[in-house]
């Protein structure tokens, strides 16, 4: 999956993914002193909310744009590049946190014992991330798109949603206690009006449109806005079917 962020849409359009993240930090409660890991930070707003509160924070990510930014944005800040299905922070952090990142992480095994090997013991790991039937609109919605262009030997989808259940025992496989599990809708609205949903997928599917040709990607992007339109726009806004799962559990 060649998945590109363009770091400026995503700041100014995908607003809501930082400020959602917020209340997330209020169940973190960062403390002075604390060594804390931001799992996919992107451009590192959320890692530079947490530090403000006297931790330390080292924010990793995947996208080479991101951490680019990220550094740009908070320079005192420490962002390293890296696969959270593999790396493992040395030394170990008081906490891991992550916003919006783990549904990019297909390999949900790698990603909780990379999470676990980062941990002290009785370290905590703070994360919301999409749930089973997030965007189920456009899970349902992109197959027939791609069908109708044409094209559907090339759709591949890049996201991780689970259950509830089947997420928090992996975490319990991995060495992580959960101890709050929450799966819960929280409808979305998005900038841009009209323009809203297309410039949503632009910025979120980018990496599974890359693989068609400029026509193909403009009837795939028409397609979905005129099939989704009776469900997703209201009174001149487009508002995603996000599903989130919040998830505390502690490194035993
Ligand atoms: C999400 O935050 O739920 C999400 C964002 C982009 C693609 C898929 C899911």
């Amino acid at each position: 999956m060649n998945q590109k962020w363009n770091t400026g849409t995503y700041d100014t359009d995908m607003a809501f993914v930082s400020q959602y993240g917020e209340s997330l930090i209020e169940l973190l409660k960062p403390a002075a002193g604390e060594f804390i890991l931001d799992w996919g930070c992107g451009t590192g707003d959320l890692a530079a909310a947490i530090a403000s509160r006297g931790a330390a924070v080292t924010g990793i990510d995947a996208s080479p744009e991101m951490i680019a930014a990220a550094r740009l944005k908070h320079p005192h800040l420490t962002f390293i590049l890296a696969d959270g299905q593999s790396y493992t922070a040395e030394p170990s952090a008081d906490a891991v946190f992550s916003n919006a990142a783990l549904h990019w992480l297909t390999d949900a095994r790698g990603a909780a014992a990379s999470i676990a090997a980062s941990l002290r013991t009785g370290g905590r790991f703070v994360a919301e991330f999409g749930g089973k039937d997030n965007i189920a609109s456009v899970v349902h919605g992109l197959p027939l798109a791609f069908a109708a262009a044409g094209c559907q030997d090339k759709l591949a989808l890049p996201w991780y949603f689970p259950g509830i259940a089947e997420y928090t025992t992996l975490l319990e496989q991995s060495g992580l206690s959960a101890s709050l599990a929450l799966c819960y809708d929280r409808p979305t609205p998005l900038a841009g009006g009209e323009q809203g949903f297309v410039t949503w997928l632009n910025t979120f599917a980018d990496g599974i449109l890359s693989v068609l040709t400029p026509v193909q990607r403009g009837q795939v992007l028409a397609f979905m806005e005129q099939e989704l339109r009776p469900q997703l726009f209201h009174d001149g806004v487009w508002v995603m079917d996000y599903r989130r799962i919040r998830v505390v559990a502690v490194k035993r």
